[in-house]
């Protein structure tokens, strides 16, 4: 990598940052989140509708994320001022809060992960399942888990970027692909396996049509890729020069989407064959946490290990994606205020702890966090970047190529024009039925 730009920390390789921002991505979102949203939006219709929007909106707005960081060579507040003017700086602090909130529901889910892991661990599954998921998921329990959370992705930031975040993911992605890798393996033998097969890869094309879907697989491409939260955007703001955005993009991208799809065909075979299907409907949230367990239970040891091995990658994914979300609240603290990082990180931790209290403790706020600040803030966010990128800052195909190449321009199209359209009409479709949902209750 070439050399720092005004002493800013930058990535030890383009490997790492690689894996980082795959770290970043892939997380919560590819394992807990997507098989519960397939199953509640139309199965392969949905995985269909997010291909595509991953691929025409999802892609293009990572680039802009990326090159926007770098351009500003800092996190969302002194970014957009930098590019900007200062009138912009207050859009980056809405980002900020807007990942902190994001952070303190994400966590309360990472702690749950914890607690699963400690109960595999130590020769406890889960027995009577449903049980064991309301007695984790809410109440002091919780509260403590989400507190060992934090603290642990808060030792991970308050080492750098090189020395802790980059680290991490080096160490710990690899591991969480082969298990994740290794699970579908094993469901592939199962009996369901054709079944659930079936129902993830053949679409129902009424639900194609449904604008519903594609305003949630909007949310949900923007949740796994970590999009519209300022995320990327600092990440990009540790490369240096001399990296190629777009081939880092695509690579991101596919990976987080794989990490997805190999997930998704780990999880719906085991639900298929043990049982539990039903449960990813009809409990959401708490689907995976409920459903996996149960799925092992009849297994013996064998149940035991694989749920170990299962929550073990699971409680990895969040870990490297909450120390993400981490890293845009601390970098713009301390760009701001010119803090030292260590004591910045274990002080906002500890915020955004308090926060979080409010999720670990009613499990209906939960769900109302992750559909505003989880799919609707992120939605949003993307929505007025790519419209900033697009048009606000100066040449931004000279982020990712020569004035002369085809691809510049086709991206600058799609981030001034094509992403800002798509992106408005789903917006507005998923306020309506957030509204909706609202007025009756439930968190759309
Ligand atoms: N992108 C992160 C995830 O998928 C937030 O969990």
């Amino acid at each position: 990598m070439a050399e720092p730009r005004g002493g800013r920390e930058q990535w030890a390789s383009r490997r790492g940052f690689v894996l980082a921002a795959v770290g970043c991505a892939v997380g919560l979102g590819n394992v807990w989140r997507f098989p519960y949203t397939v199953a509640e939006h139309g199965g392969a219709a949905f995985v269909l509708v997010y291909l595509v929007l991953t691929a025409a909106v999802g892609v293009p707005l990572l680039l802009a994320e990326l090159a926007l960081g770098r351009r500003g060579a800092a996190g969302p507040v002194v970014a957009l001022g930098r590019l900007g003017g200062p009138r912009w700086q207050w859009l980056g602090w809405a980002f900020v809060a807007g990942v902190a909130a994001m952070l303190a529901y994400y966590g309360v889910i990472g702690g749950w992960t914890l607690r699963y892991v400690a109960a595999y661990f130590a020769g406890h599954a889960p027995t009577d399942p449903a049980t064991f998921f309301s007695e984790a998921a809410t109440g002091p329990g919780a509260a403590a888990a989400l507190l060992a959370f934090l603290a642990m992705s808060a030792a991970i930031v308050a080492r750098g970027v090189r020395g802790g975040i980059e680290r991490l993911a080096t160490c710990l992605l690899p591991l969480l692909a082969a298990t994740i890798g290794g699970l579908a393996c094993y469901a592939a033998t199962l009996d369901g396996a054709a079944q659930a097969y079936t129902y993830l890869l053949r679409p129902d094309f009424d639900a194609l049509r449904s604008l519903d879907t594609w305003s949630h697989a909007a949310g949900q491409t923007f949740f796994s890729l970590s999009l519209g939260m300022g995320a990327m955007l600092t990440f990009g703001s540790y490369l240096a020069r001399s990296d190629g955005l777009a081939r880092s993009s695509i690579g991101i991208a596919a990976a987080d989407l794989m990490v997805a799809l190999i997930a998704g065909l780990a999880v719906f075979p085991l639900l298929f064959a043990l049982g539990g299907a039903g449960d990813v409907a009809e409990n959401a949230i708490g689907a995976l946490f409920i459903a996996i367990p149960s799925a092992f239970a009849g297994l013996g040891t064998a149940g035991e290990v694989l749920g170990l091995l299962f929550f073990a990658a699971l409680a990895v994914g969040a870990w490297t994606s909450a120390v993400a979300m981490l890293e845009v609240v601390v970098a713009a603290v301390v760009e701001a205020t010119g803090a030292r990082r260590a004591p910045v990180t274990w002080a906002l931790a500890a915020g955004i702890a308090v926060v979080g209290l409010a999720p670990a403790l009613d499990r209906s706020v939960l769900a109302w966090m992750d559909r505003l600040a989880g799919e609707l803030f992120a939605v949003a966010g993307g929505l007025v970047l790519a419209l900033f990128v697009g048009w606000f800052m100066q040449d931004p195909a000279r982020e990712i190529g020569g004035p002369g190449s085809v691809l510049p321009r086709v991206w600058v199209g799609a981030i001034r024009v094509v992403v800002p359209a798509v992106l408005a009409v789903l917006l507005w479709s998923a306020l309506g039925s957030t509204w909706a949902a609202a007025t009756a209750g439930l968190p759309g």
